[in-house]
Protein backbone atom coordinates (compact mmCIF):
# COMPACT_ATOMS: atom_id res chain seq x y z
CA UNK A 1 0.00 0.00 0.00
CA UNK A 2 2.80 2.08 0.86
CA UNK A 3 3.50 2.80 -3.16
CA UNK A 4 0.01 4.60 -2.78
CA UNK A 5 1.04 7.16 -0.67
CA UNK A 6 2.01 10.68 -1.33
CA UNK A 7 4.48 10.40 1.97
CA UNK A 8 4.25 14.20 1.96
CA UNK A 9 6.06 14.77 -1.17
CA UNK A 10 4.26 18.09 -1.71
CA UNK A 11 6.94 18.52 -4.91
CA UNK A 12 5.11 15.63 -6.88
CA UNK A 13 6.65 16.20 -10.16
CA UNK A 14 9.63 15.70 -11.58
CA UNK A 15 11.50 19.00 -10.14
CA UNK A 16 10.77 21.92 -8.81
CA UNK A 17 10.94 24.03 -11.92
CA UNK A 18 7.97 21.98 -12.81
CA UNK A 19 6.54 22.00 -9.96
CA UNK A 20 6.25 25.71 -9.88
CA UNK A 21 5.41 25.83 -13.37
CA UNK A 22 2.45 23.72 -12.95
CA UNK A 23 1.74 25.93 -9.95
CA UNK A 24 1.62 29.15 -12.00
CA UNK A 25 -0.59 27.52 -14.53
CA UNK A 26 -3.52 26.34 -11.79
CA UNK A 27 -3.46 29.70 -9.91
CA UNK A 28 -5.62 31.11 -12.84
CA UNK A 29 -7.77 28.14 -12.32
CA UNK A 30 -8.24 28.99 -9.23
CA UNK A 31 -8.65 32.50 -9.50
CA UNK A 32 -11.28 32.10 -11.62
CA UNK A 33 -13.26 29.81 -9.22
CA UNK A 34 -12.79 33.35 -6.35
CA UNK A 35 -15.52 35.64 -5.37
CA UNK A 36 -18.58 33.54 -5.95
CA UNK A 37 -21.16 32.43 -3.87
CA UNK A 38 -21.19 29.10 -2.75
CA UNK A 39 -23.74 26.55 -0.92
CA UNK A 40 -24.13 24.42 1.78
CA UNK A 41 -24.88 20.82 0.88
CA UNK A 42 -27.67 19.23 2.79
CA UNK A 43 -29.24 15.70 1.67
CA UNK A 44 -28.07 15.38 -1.23
CA UNK A 45 -28.54 19.20 -2.28
CA UNK A 46 -26.46 22.23 -2.44
CA UNK A 47 -28.38 25.15 -0.73
CA UNK A 48 -27.81 28.90 -1.42
CA UNK A 49 -28.49 31.26 1.22
CA UNK A 50 -29.02 34.92 1.00
CA UNK A 51 -27.78 35.05 4.62
CA UNK A 52 -24.37 34.73 3.79
CA UNK A 53 -20.75 35.91 5.24
CA UNK A 54 -17.88 36.60 3.11
CA UNK A 55 -14.67 34.88 2.94
CA UNK A 56 -11.55 37.81 1.72
CA UNK A 57 -7.97 36.33 1.77
CA UNK A 58 -5.28 37.21 4.49
CA UNK A 59 -2.84 38.42 2.26
CA UNK A 60 -5.03 40.86 0.43
CA UNK A 61 -8.57 41.35 1.96
CA UNK A 62 -9.49 42.97 -0.74
CA UNK A 63 -9.12 39.72 -2.72
CA UNK A 64 -12.84 38.02 -2.12
CA UNK A 65 -12.29 34.34 -1.34
CA UNK A 66 -16.23 33.28 -1.31
CA UNK A 67 -19.39 33.73 0.25
CA UNK A 68 -20.83 31.27 2.15
CA UNK A 69 -24.30 30.40 3.84
CA UNK A 70 -24.46 31.60 7.78
CA UNK A 71 -26.80 28.56 8.25
CA UNK A 72 -29.13 28.80 11.23
CA UNK A 73 -30.31 26.03 14.44
CA UNK A 74 -32.40 25.08 12.06
CA UNK A 75 -30.30 24.57 8.84
CA UNK A 76 -27.99 22.39 10.82
CA UNK A 77 -30.56 20.17 12.57
CA UNK A 78 -31.64 19.81 9.24
CA UNK A 79 -28.03 18.23 8.05
CA UNK A 80 -28.34 16.47 11.04
CA UNK A 81 -31.30 14.53 10.06
CA UNK A 82 -30.45 13.76 6.78
CA UNK A 83 -27.34 12.38 8.41
CA UNK A 84 -29.83 10.26 10.75
CA UNK A 85 -32.09 8.83 7.70
CA UNK A 86 -29.05 8.12 5.43
CA UNK A 87 -27.24 6.23 8.43
CA UNK A 88 -29.24 3.08 7.66
CA UNK A 89 -28.46 2.86 3.82
CA UNK A 90 -24.93 3.97 3.86
CA UNK A 91 -23.79 1.49 7.45
CA UNK A 92 -25.27 -1.71 5.79
CA UNK A 93 -23.33 -1.26 2.62
CA UNK A 94 -20.55 -3.98 2.35
CA UNK A 95 -17.45 -1.98 3.38
CA UNK A 96 -15.36 -2.44 0.09
CA UNK A 97 -18.19 -0.06 -1.31
CA UNK A 98 -17.40 2.46 0.90
CA UNK A 99 -14.02 2.18 0.54
CA UNK A 100 -14.34 2.60 -3.36
CA UNK A 101 -16.03 5.95 -3.11
CA UNK A 102 -13.09 7.20 -0.93
CA UNK A 103 -10.56 5.66 -3.16
CA UNK A 104 -12.01 7.46 -6.40
CA UNK A 105 -12.17 11.00 -4.27
CA UNK A 106 -8.31 10.39 -3.65
CA UNK A 107 -8.07 10.12 -7.12
CA UNK A 108 -9.97 12.44 -8.27
CA UNK A 109 -8.22 15.35 -5.03
CA UNK A 110 -4.83 14.20 -6.91
CA UNK A 111 -5.92 14.96 -10.36
CA UNK A 112 -7.34 18.17 -9.28
CA UNK A 113 -4.19 19.44 -6.40
CA UNK A 114 -2.20 21.85 -7.93
CA UNK A 115 -5.73 23.39 -8.28
CA UNK A 116 -7.00 22.52 -4.97
CA UNK A 117 -3.84 23.94 -3.10
CA UNK A 118 -3.52 27.38 -5.30
CA UNK A 119 -7.21 27.80 -4.17
CA UNK A 120 -5.66 27.43 -0.76
CA UNK A 121 -2.95 29.76 -0.88
CA UNK A 122 -5.59 32.40 -1.18
CA UNK A 123 -7.78 31.26 1.27
CA UNK A 124 -5.53 30.49 4.05
CA UNK A 125 -2.26 31.74 3.15
CA UNK A 126 -0.08 28.92 3.17
CA UNK A 127 2.63 28.79 0.87
CA UNK A 128 2.83 26.33 -2.80
CA UNK A 129 4.87 23.91 -0.91
CA UNK A 130 2.35 24.16 2.37
CA UNK A 131 -0.50 24.05 0.19
CA UNK A 132 0.16 20.96 -1.39
CA UNK A 133 1.48 19.48 1.41
CA UNK A 134 -2.31 19.88 2.91
CA UNK A 135 -3.49 18.54 -0.17
CA UNK A 136 -1.69 15.55 -0.47
CA UNK A 137 -2.01 14.95 3.46
CA UNK A 138 -5.70 14.25 2.82
CA UNK A 139 -5.34 11.84 -0.20
CA UNK A 140 -2.87 9.97 1.75
CA UNK A 141 -5.79 9.92 4.69
CA UNK A 142 -8.20 8.61 2.10
CA UNK A 143 -5.74 6.31 0.82
CA UNK A 144 -4.97 5.08 4.38
CA UNK A 145 -8.29 4.65 6.27
CA UNK A 146 -9.20 2.64 3.07
CA UNK A 147 -6.41 0.29 3.14
CA UNK A 148 -7.01 0.25 6.90
CA UNK A 149 -10.51 -0.89 6.18
CA UNK A 150 -9.24 -3.51 3.71
CA UNK A 151 -6.73 -4.66 6.20
CA UNK A 152 -9.09 -5.64 9.03
CA UNK A 153 -11.80 -6.64 7.10
CA UNK A 154 -13.88 -4.06 7.57
CA UNK A 155 -13.08 -5.08 11.39
CA UNK A 156 -15.34 -7.97 11.70
CA UNK A 157 -13.42 -11.27 13.61
CA UNK A 158 -14.26 -14.72 13.99
CA UNK A 159 -12.96 -15.73 17.84
CA UNK A 160 -12.17 -18.95 19.12
CA UNK A 161 -14.36 -20.21 21.90
CA UNK A 162 -13.61 -23.57 23.65
CA UNK A 163 -16.95 -25.23 23.57
CA UNK A 164 -17.88 -26.41 20.51
CA UNK A 165 -21.61 -25.43 20.30
CA UNK A 166 -20.49 -22.10 20.59
CA UNK A 167 -19.67 -19.54 17.52
CA UNK A 168 -18.43 -16.18 18.28
CA UNK A 169 -17.71 -13.17 15.49
CA UNK A 170 -17.13 -9.79 17.06
CA UNK A 171 -17.80 -7.12 14.46
CA UNK A 172 -17.24 -3.11 15.16
CA UNK A 173 -20.30 -1.24 14.28
CA UNK A 174 -20.39 2.77 13.52
CA UNK A 175 -21.96 4.91 15.90
CA UNK A 176 -24.44 6.96 13.72
CA UNK A 177 -24.48 10.48 13.31
CA UNK A 178 -21.22 12.49 13.18
CA UNK A 179 -20.18 16.44 13.97
CA UNK A 180 -16.84 17.13 12.34
CA UNK A 181 -15.74 20.53 13.37
CA UNK A 182 -12.19 21.31 11.57
CA UNK A 183 -9.59 23.86 11.99
CA UNK A 184 -8.37 26.80 9.23
CA UNK A 185 -5.06 25.93 9.37
CA UNK A 186 -5.72 22.19 7.95
CA UNK A 187 -8.79 22.97 5.62
CA UNK A 188 -8.32 19.77 3.42
CA UNK A 189 -5.99 17.30 5.11
CA UNK A 190 -7.95 17.63 8.68
CA UNK A 191 -11.19 18.16 7.51
CA UNK A 192 -11.13 15.65 5.26
CA UNK A 193 -9.23 12.75 7.52
CA UNK A 194 -11.78 13.42 10.42
CA UNK A 195 -14.85 13.11 8.07
CA UNK A 196 -13.21 10.00 6.25
CA UNK A 197 -12.52 8.36 9.58
CA UNK A 198 -15.98 8.93 10.44
CA UNK A 199 -17.42 8.11 6.81
CA UNK A 200 -15.64 4.55 6.28
CA UNK A 201 -16.51 2.87 9.01
CA UNK A 202 -20.19 3.90 8.01
CA UNK A 203 -20.94 6.69 10.16
CA UNK A 204 -22.66 9.55 8.49
CA UNK A 205 -21.48 13.50 8.63
CA UNK A 206 -22.15 17.22 9.21
CA UNK A 207 -18.84 18.89 8.53
CA UNK A 208 -18.78 22.29 9.73
CA UNK A 209 -15.91 23.89 8.15
CA UNK A 210 -13.84 26.51 9.94
CA UNK A 211 -15.29 30.14 9.00
CA UNK A 212 -11.99 30.80 7.49
CA UNK A 213 -11.47 28.55 4.85
CA UNK A 214 -14.58 26.78 3.59
CA UNK A 215 -13.90 27.13 0.40
CA UNK A 216 -10.82 24.56 0.60
CA UNK A 217 -12.79 22.14 2.56
CA UNK A 218 -15.94 22.33 0.43
CA UNK A 219 -14.67 20.57 -2.73
CA UNK A 220 -14.36 17.51 -0.58
CA UNK A 221 -17.83 17.74 0.36
CA UNK A 222 -18.92 18.53 -3.51
CA UNK A 223 -17.30 15.39 -4.71
CA UNK A 224 -18.30 12.39 -2.43
CA UNK A 225 -22.31 14.21 -2.15
CA UNK A 226 -22.62 13.13 -5.43
CA UNK A 227 -21.38 9.46 -5.14
CA UNK A 228 -22.70 8.52 -1.68
CA UNK A 229 -26.22 7.87 -0.45
CA UNK A 230 -28.13 11.46 -0.46
CA UNK A 231 -27.53 12.79 3.31
CA UNK A 232 -24.60 10.89 3.94
CA UNK A 233 -21.88 13.60 4.30
CA UNK A 234 -23.76 17.43 4.96
CA UNK A 235 -21.74 20.51 4.77
CA UNK A 236 -23.05 23.00 7.03
CA UNK A 237 -21.19 26.53 7.18
CA UNK A 238 -21.26 29.29 9.56
CA UNK A 239 -20.37 30.50 12.60
CA UNK A 240 -19.04 28.10 15.78
CA UNK A 241 -21.95 29.79 17.92
CA UNK A 242 -24.45 28.68 16.14
CA UNK A 243 -23.80 25.57 14.05
CA UNK A 244 -20.59 24.26 16.06
CA UNK A 245 -23.42 24.71 19.01
CA UNK A 246 -25.87 22.93 17.55
CA UNK A 247 -24.05 19.81 16.47
CA UNK A 248 -22.45 19.85 20.50
CA UNK A 249 -26.04 20.03 21.48
CA UNK A 250 -27.79 17.63 19.58
CA UNK A 251 -29.24 14.58 21.22
CA UNK A 252 -29.31 13.27 17.84
CA UNK A 253 -25.35 13.23 16.65
CA UNK A 254 -23.35 10.35 18.41
CA UNK A 255 -19.74 11.31 18.66
CA UNK A 256 -17.96 14.72 17.66
CA UNK A 257 -14.26 15.06 16.09
CA UNK A 258 -12.97 18.14 16.79
CA UNK A 259 -9.68 19.59 15.83
CA UNK A 260 -9.12 23.14 17.02
CA UNK A 261 -8.21 25.19 20.32
CA UNK A 262 -8.13 23.84 23.76
CA UNK A 263 -10.55 26.41 25.10
CA UNK A 264 -13.38 25.48 22.64
CA UNK A 265 -11.95 22.01 22.73
CA UNK A 266 -12.62 21.40 26.22
CA UNK A 267 -15.58 23.53 26.29
CA UNK A 268 -17.03 21.32 23.49
CA UNK A 269 -16.01 17.75 24.92
CA UNK A 270 -17.60 18.50 28.65
CA UNK A 271 -20.53 20.05 27.27
CA UNK A 272 -20.98 16.86 24.76
CA UNK A 273 -20.47 14.60 27.44
CA UNK A 274 -22.19 16.51 30.20
CA UNK A 275 -25.34 13.77 29.98
CA UNK A 276 -24.00 10.62 27.90
CA UNK A 277 -21.13 8.90 27.52
CA UNK A 278 -20.89 9.86 23.50
CA UNK A 279 -17.29 9.94 22.16
CA UNK A 280 -15.71 12.81 21.40
CA UNK A 281 -12.38 12.55 19.76
CA UNK A 282 -10.19 16.22 19.61
CA UNK A 283 -6.67 17.06 18.58
CA UNK A 284 -5.81 20.49 20.89
CA UNK A 285 -3.08 22.44 19.78
CA UNK A 286 0.51 22.75 21.71
CA UNK A 287 2.97 24.39 23.06
CA UNK A 288 6.03 22.42 21.44
CA UNK A 289 9.31 22.24 22.87
CA UNK A 290 13.12 21.58 21.33
CA UNK A 291 15.91 20.95 23.65
CA UNK A 292 18.99 21.88 21.65
CA UNK A 293 21.76 20.31 23.69
CA UNK A 294 25.47 21.25 23.80
CA UNK A 295 26.17 18.18 21.52
CA UNK A 296 23.51 19.21 19.02
CA UNK A 297 24.80 19.38 15.29
CA UNK A 298 24.12 23.19 15.35
CA UNK A 299 22.82 23.54 11.41
CA UNK A 300 20.50 20.47 11.81
CA UNK A 301 19.36 22.25 14.95
CA UNK A 302 18.37 26.07 13.41
CA UNK A 303 17.33 24.95 10.58
CA UNK A 304 14.67 22.73 12.06
CA UNK A 305 13.86 25.24 14.96
CA UNK A 306 13.42 27.97 11.88
CA UNK A 307 10.86 25.59 10.25
CA UNK A 308 9.31 24.49 12.85
CA UNK A 309 8.69 27.70 14.41
CA UNK A 310 7.90 29.46 11.60
CA UNK A 311 6.46 27.39 8.75
CA UNK A 312 2.76 28.63 7.96
CA UNK A 313 3.24 31.41 10.47
CA UNK A 314 3.45 29.02 13.47
CA UNK A 315 0.23 27.97 12.49
CA UNK A 316 0.25 24.85 13.14
CA UNK A 317 -0.49 22.73 16.41
CA UNK A 318 3.02 20.76 15.84
CA UNK A 319 4.92 24.22 15.57
CA UNK A 320 7.78 24.64 17.78
CA UNK A 321 7.16 27.72 19.74
CA UNK A 322 9.42 27.18 23.18
CA UNK A 323 13.28 26.24 22.41
CA UNK A 324 15.79 25.45 25.27
CA UNK A 325 18.69 25.36 24.58
CA UNK A 326 22.16 24.51 26.49
CA UNK A 327 24.28 27.41 27.89
CA UNK A 328 27.64 26.30 26.50
CA UNK A 329 26.21 27.12 22.66
CA UNK A 330 23.08 28.92 23.31
CA UNK A 331 25.19 32.29 22.28
CA UNK A 332 26.01 30.69 18.86
CA UNK A 333 22.67 29.24 18.35
CA UNK A 334 20.57 31.92 19.12
CA UNK A 335 23.29 34.72 16.58
CA UNK A 336 22.53 31.49 14.03
CA UNK A 337 18.93 31.29 14.54
CA UNK A 338 18.38 34.97 14.60
CA UNK A 339 20.03 34.95 11.13
CA UNK A 340 18.23 32.73 9.29
CA UNK A 341 14.58 34.16 11.00
CA UNK A 342 16.05 37.42 8.74
CA UNK A 343 16.46 35.77 5.80
CA UNK A 344 12.69 34.18 5.38
CA UNK A 345 11.28 35.28 2.77
CA UNK A 346 7.76 36.97 3.21
CA UNK A 347 5.60 37.37 0.55
CA UNK A 348 2.02 36.54 -1.26
CA UNK A 349 1.56 32.97 -0.31
CA UNK A 350 0.63 32.09 -3.80
CA UNK A 351 3.90 33.39 -5.58
CA UNK A 352 7.23 31.74 -6.40
CA UNK A 353 9.59 30.72 -3.36
CA UNK A 354 7.49 33.05 -0.67
CA UNK A 355 8.27 30.98 2.50
CA UNK A 356 5.82 33.11 5.01
CA UNK A 357 2.63 34.58 3.80
CA UNK A 358 0.08 36.57 6.23
CA UNK A 359 -1.53 35.30 9.71
CA UNK A 360 -5.19 34.00 9.31
CA UNK A 361 -7.12 37.19 10.45
CA UNK A 362 -7.25 40.17 12.51
CA UNK A 363 -8.09 38.65 15.54
CA UNK A 364 -4.85 36.51 15.08
CA UNK A 365 -3.01 40.40 14.55
CA UNK A 366 -4.03 41.45 17.52
CA UNK A 367 -3.15 38.75 19.14
CA UNK A 368 0.12 39.38 17.90
CA UNK A 369 0.19 42.80 18.59
CA UNK A 370 -0.06 42.00 22.29
CA UNK A 371 2.43 39.24 22.80
CA UNK A 372 4.81 41.47 20.88
CA UNK A 373 3.97 44.30 23.55
CA UNK A 374 4.04 42.01 26.23
CA UNK A 375 7.74 40.35 25.15
CA UNK A 376 8.97 44.24 24.84
CA UNK A 377 8.16 44.78 29.05
CA UNK A 378 9.05 41.28 30.06
CA UNK A 379 11.88 39.96 27.96
CA UNK A 380 13.79 40.45 25.72
CA UNK A 381 12.91 40.45 21.53
CA UNK A 382 15.94 39.00 19.49
CA UNK A 383 13.96 40.06 16.33
CA UNK A 384 10.70 40.68 14.78
CA UNK A 385 7.87 41.87 17.40
CA UNK A 386 6.32 44.25 14.84
CA UNK A 387 3.75 44.37 11.98
CA UNK A 388 4.68 44.87 8.70
CA UNK A 389 3.02 47.63 6.72
CA UNK A 390 4.56 48.32 4.03
CA UNK A 391 2.74 49.30 0.66
CA UNK A 392 2.92 45.51 -0.96
CA UNK A 393 1.33 44.18 2.61
CA UNK A 394 -0.59 47.00 3.91
CA UNK A 395 -4.15 44.80 3.18
CA UNK A 396 -2.91 41.68 4.61
CA UNK A 397 -2.02 40.75 8.24
CA UNK A 398 1.32 40.42 8.11
CA UNK A 399 3.35 39.67 10.69
CA UNK A 400 7.52 39.95 11.67
CA UNK A 401 8.69 36.20 12.51
CA UNK A 402 9.50 36.40 16.53
CA UNK A 403 12.05 35.27 18.82
CA UNK A 404 11.85 36.62 22.62
CA UNK A 405 14.36 35.35 25.74
CA UNK A 406 14.82 36.24 28.87
CA UNK A 407 11.31 35.86 30.29
CA UNK A 408 10.95 35.01 33.68
CA UNK A 409 10.24 31.34 34.16
CA UNK A 410 6.24 30.15 34.02
CA UNK A 411 5.88 33.17 32.12
CA UNK A 412 2.26 33.12 30.26
CA UNK A 413 4.29 33.57 26.93
CA UNK A 414 6.19 30.18 27.68
CA UNK A 415 2.84 28.87 28.55
CA UNK A 416 0.22 29.58 26.57
CA UNK A 417 -0.46 28.28 22.96
CA UNK A 418 -0.35 31.78 20.35
CA UNK A 419 -0.81 30.34 16.94
CA UNK A 420 1.89 32.66 15.69
CA UNK A 421 5.11 33.45 14.38
CA UNK A 422 6.35 33.73 18.14
CA UNK A 423 9.69 31.44 19.48
CA UNK A 424 10.26 31.49 22.83
CA UNK A 425 14.10 31.08 23.75
CA UNK A 426 15.40 30.10 27.09
CA UNK A 427 18.88 28.77 28.42
CA UNK A 428 19.57 25.90 30.65
CA UNK A 429 22.45 24.27 32.60
CA UNK A 430 21.76 20.61 33.18
CA UNK A 431 19.93 18.15 30.46
CA UNK A 432 17.31 16.74 33.49
CA UNK A 433 16.42 20.48 33.81
CA UNK A 434 15.81 20.80 30.17
CA UNK A 435 13.32 17.66 30.01
CA UNK A 436 11.83 18.60 33.03
CA UNK A 437 11.13 22.63 31.40
CA UNK A 438 9.61 20.92 28.52
CA UNK A 439 7.24 18.69 30.30
CA UNK A 440 6.56 21.96 32.63
CA UNK A 441 2.75 22.60 30.67
CA UNK A 442 -0.69 21.28 29.78
CA UNK A 443 -0.14 20.53 26.74
CA UNK A 444 1.48 17.17 25.26
CA UNK A 445 1.83 17.45 21.49
CA UNK A 446 4.57 17.30 19.72
CA UNK A 447 8.48 17.77 21.11
CA UNK A 448 12.03 17.69 19.88
CA UNK A 449 15.31 17.45 20.77
CA UNK A 450 18.51 18.16 18.56
CA UNK A 451 21.68 16.15 20.07
CA UNK A 452 24.35 14.11 18.75
CA UNK A 453 24.61 11.87 22.24
CA UNK A 454 22.69 8.49 21.95
CA UNK A 455 21.99 8.15 25.52
CA UNK A 456 20.28 12.16 25.65
CA UNK A 457 18.62 10.76 22.83
CA UNK A 458 17.20 7.59 24.69
CA UNK A 459 16.67 9.86 28.09
CA UNK A 460 14.24 12.26 25.85
CA UNK A 461 12.36 10.13 24.25
CA UNK A 462 12.18 7.79 27.75
CA UNK A 463 11.09 11.14 29.93
CA UNK A 464 9.06 13.13 27.22
CA UNK A 465 5.71 13.69 28.11
CA UNK A 466 4.46 14.16 24.01
CA UNK A 467 2.55 12.25 21.83
CA UNK A 468 4.58 13.48 18.47
CA UNK A 469 8.03 13.31 18.90
CA UNK A 470 11.40 13.56 17.01
CA UNK A 471 15.18 13.50 17.47
CA UNK A 472 17.23 15.57 15.12
CA UNK A 473 14.66 16.38 12.80
CA UNK A 474 16.33 19.00 10.81
CA UNK A 475 13.35 19.55 7.98
CA UNK A 476 11.32 20.81 9.99
CA UNK A 477 12.07 19.84 14.12
CA UNK A 478 8.64 19.29 15.51
CA UNK A 479 6.28 19.56 12.30
CA UNK A 480 5.21 17.52 9.31
CA UNK A 481 4.22 14.21 10.65
CA UNK A 482 3.16 11.89 7.86
CA UNK A 483 0.50 9.56 7.51
CA UNK A 484 0.79 5.84 8.17
CA UNK A 485 4.20 6.51 9.40
CA UNK A 486 3.86 9.07 12.41
CA UNK A 487 0.61 8.87 14.01
CA UNK A 488 -0.42 12.22 14.81
CA UNK A 489 -1.83 12.26 18.69
CA UNK A 490 -1.87 14.15 21.55
CA UNK A 491 -1.25 13.88 25.28
CA UNK A 492 -2.41 16.10 28.12
CA UNK A 493 -4.93 18.74 27.48
CA UNK A 494 -3.82 18.50 23.60
CA UNK A 495 -6.35 15.49 23.07
CA UNK A 496 -9.17 13.64 24.45
CA UNK A 497 -8.56 10.61 23.55
CA UNK A 498 -4.60 9.06 22.85
CA UNK A 499 -5.01 7.61 19.65
CA UNK A 500 -3.26 8.96 16.26
CA UNK A 501 -5.15 10.23 13.29
CA UNK A 502 -3.12 8.57 10.41
CA UNK A 503 -2.32 5.29 12.64
CA UNK A 504 -3.70 1.79 13.15
CA UNK A 505 -5.53 2.96 16.28
CA UNK A 506 -7.78 6.17 14.68
CA UNK A 507 -10.88 3.85 12.32
CA UNK A 508 -11.73 1.85 15.44
CA UNK A 509 -12.81 5.16 17.60
CA UNK A 510 -15.33 5.92 15.51
CA UNK A 511 -17.10 2.01 16.15
CA UNK A 512 -18.12 0.07 18.56
CA UNK A 513 -17.90 -3.74 19.07
CA UNK A 514 -20.49 -6.21 19.51
CA UNK A 515 -19.72 -9.50 20.24
CA UNK A 516 -22.28 -12.19 18.42
CA UNK A 517 -22.52 -15.64 19.42
CA UNK A 518 -24.71 -18.14 17.91
CA UNK A 519 -25.31 -21.37 20.32
CA UNK A 520 -26.25 -24.59 18.94
N1 LIG B 1 0.08 16.95 11.08
C1 LIG B 1 0.63 18.26 11.09
C2 LIG B 1 2.09 18.25 11.43
O1 LIG B 1 2.58 17.24 11.83
C3 LIG B 1 -0.12 19.13 12.04
O2 LIG B 1 2.72 19.26 11.32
Amino acid sequence: FQNEFTWGKAVSTNSIQEFHEKFEKSLDGAKKELGKKYPIIVNGKEIYSDENFTVNSPANTQIKIAEFPKSSISDTNNAISSAKNAFEEWSGMPFQKRIKSFRDCADYFSSKKFFLASIMTFENGKNRIEAMGDVDEAIDFMRFYAYQMEKNDGFCKQTYHPSPNEKTQVIMKPYGVWGIISPFNFPSAIAIGMSTGALITGNTVVLKPASDTPLSSFYFAKYLFSKIPAGAINFVTGSGSIVGKTLIESQSVDGIAFTGSREVGLRGFQEFTKTTTKPFISEMGGKNPTIVTKNADLEKAVNGVMNAAFGYGGQKCSACSRVYVQNEIADKFIEKLVEKTKEIKIGMPWEKDVFLGPIINSDAKSKFEDASKIAKTDGHILTGGSLIKTDLFENGYFVQPTIVEKLPEGHKLMKEELFLPFLCVQRYENFDDAIKLANKSEYGLTAGIFSEDKNQLEEFFSKIHSGVVYANRSASATTAALVSSQPFVGWKNSGTTGKGAGGENYLQQFLRTQTQTHCD
